[in-house]
């Protein structure tokens, strides 16, 4: 236990520091205004336990595990997929792809990672998941689902809440680019972050490395870039959907689901679980907490539907909550660079620890028995049904 970190808020207060303001605005922010961002926040604050005391019998180590898509985890958190990790902090995705198998956690790789999927399939083992954005091409499609199933992933998972150009204004502030643009302000940031600088020296120049068969030779970062939106830009149409179940024979997630209808039709196009998100406040402003949805969502589907769930959790209560109001699993996203980019190679590990003490605290301070059990503690003020 490092002392100085209780929290993952106490990460992220030295994360912030540590990360050049390029990368850590990238991080950090939501869309807009950011209302979405601290919605996720308030909404999860509103969910409420009633204790239960007087058991009859003891309850003081209450089981943490769970089953999901067929498999046996240690707890009911993942790892989140995060684009441009290397960015913010550089091995970060390697850092985090061992610690997803020690602890025996999920974690997510994301298709626009800097880390290559054979060196994370070959760290995270099956606790590897890929994330994939559908190219709207279907050659291009068939080729890389082709390429991930290849590596031996057993578990996709699509984004489908991308369908435009994404616009932050802080990134855009920031003026982020893939690798950083040189100019006066990079390399004060860069100098006035040793640590990061460091790593980036070691690790290399952060680029997007399970694209680059599909890239033209040639472009530069910011062509690439713009090439790359471009190669996904729309939605992932019910055809799309359809056509990657065809081919692809592993466990199908679909994730930046946010209402009933379109976990119903993720569901008719053949996937076997469905990941409520908004992205981690990412994409719009006007949009609910996945708090707000979740109930909605878990009561339209079958009971043994696997129902994951992100965007706002930072502590194990917080894990709770999600589980309690019909998430089966939880994922966290930006926790886990706080963690690495607070702690460095150990901060993974530091951070499963943390949330695992405050998920125990929780079920053991209410009196329950199982992390499966824990929506019939929800207070009767937070119940939406
Ligand atoms: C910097 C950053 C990059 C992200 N990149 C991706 C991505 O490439 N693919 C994806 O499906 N989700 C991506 N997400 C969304 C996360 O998977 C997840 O939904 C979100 O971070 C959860 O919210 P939290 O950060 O509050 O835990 C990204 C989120 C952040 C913060």
């Amino acid at each position: 236990m490092d002392q100085r970190f209780p929290s993952i808020d106490d990460m992220e207060r030295t994360a912030l520091r540590r990360i050049p303001r390029f990368a850590s605005e990238y991080l950090r922010g939501g869309i807009g205004r950011e209302a979405c961002l601290r919605r996720n926040r308030d909404a999860l604050d509103q969910v409420l336990f009633d204790p239960c005391y007087l058991q009859e019998q003891e309850v003081n180590r209450p089981a943490l595990g769970v089953e999901l898509l067929g498999r046996a985890y240690a707890l009911p958190f993942g790892i989140g997929p995060l684009g441009l990790s290397g960015l913010m902090w550089p091995g970060a995705v390697d850092i985090l792809a061992r610690v997803a198998s020690e602890a025996n956690i999920p974690m997510g790789l994301s298709h626009f990672a800097t880390s290559h999927m054979s060196d994370f399939r070959a760290t995270a083992g099956t606790n590897g998941w890929f994330q994939f954005y559908p190219a709207r091409d279907p050659e291009m499609r068939h080729a890389m689902l082709e390429e991930i199933a290849a590596t031996g992933f057993e578990v996709l998972i699509v984004t489908v809440d991308i369908p435009t150009a994404t616009r932050r204004d802080r990134e855009l502030r920031v003026g982020l680019s893939v690798p950083p643009e040189i100019s006066v302000s990079t390399l004060f940031e860069v100098a006035t972050h040793p640590r990061w600088a460091l790593a980036t020296l070691r690790e290399g120049t952060p680029a997007f490395k399970n694209l680059a068969p599909y890239v033209p030779r040639g472009l530069s970062m910011a062509e690439q870039a713009a090439f790359l939106t471009d190669m996904i830009e729309g939605h992932v149409t019910r055809d799309i959907l359809r056509d990657i179940r065809d081919q692809w024979a592993g466990k199908l997630i679909v994730k930046g689901v946010m209402t009933v209808e379109d976990a119903r039709t993720a569901l008719d196009c053949g996937a076997d679980g469905v990941w409520v998100s908004n992205h981690g406040a990412r994409q719009l402003d006007a949009a609910r907490s996945p708090v707000e949805v979740l109930p909605a969502i878990r009561a339209a589907l079958e009971p043994d539907i696997p129902l994951m769930a992100d965007s706002g959790p930072r502590t194990g209560l917080d894990v709770a909550r999600m589980l309690a109001l019909g998430a089966d699993f939880v994922f966290l996203g930006r926790s886990f660079i706080f963690a690495v980019a607070a702690i460095g190679a150990r901060g993974g590990d530091h951070a499963v620890h943390v949330l695992r003490e405050e998920l125990h605290c929780a079920l053991a301070q209410i009196g329950c028995p199982s992390v499966r059990e824990l929506p019939r503690f929800l207070a009767s003020c937070s119940r939406q049904d």
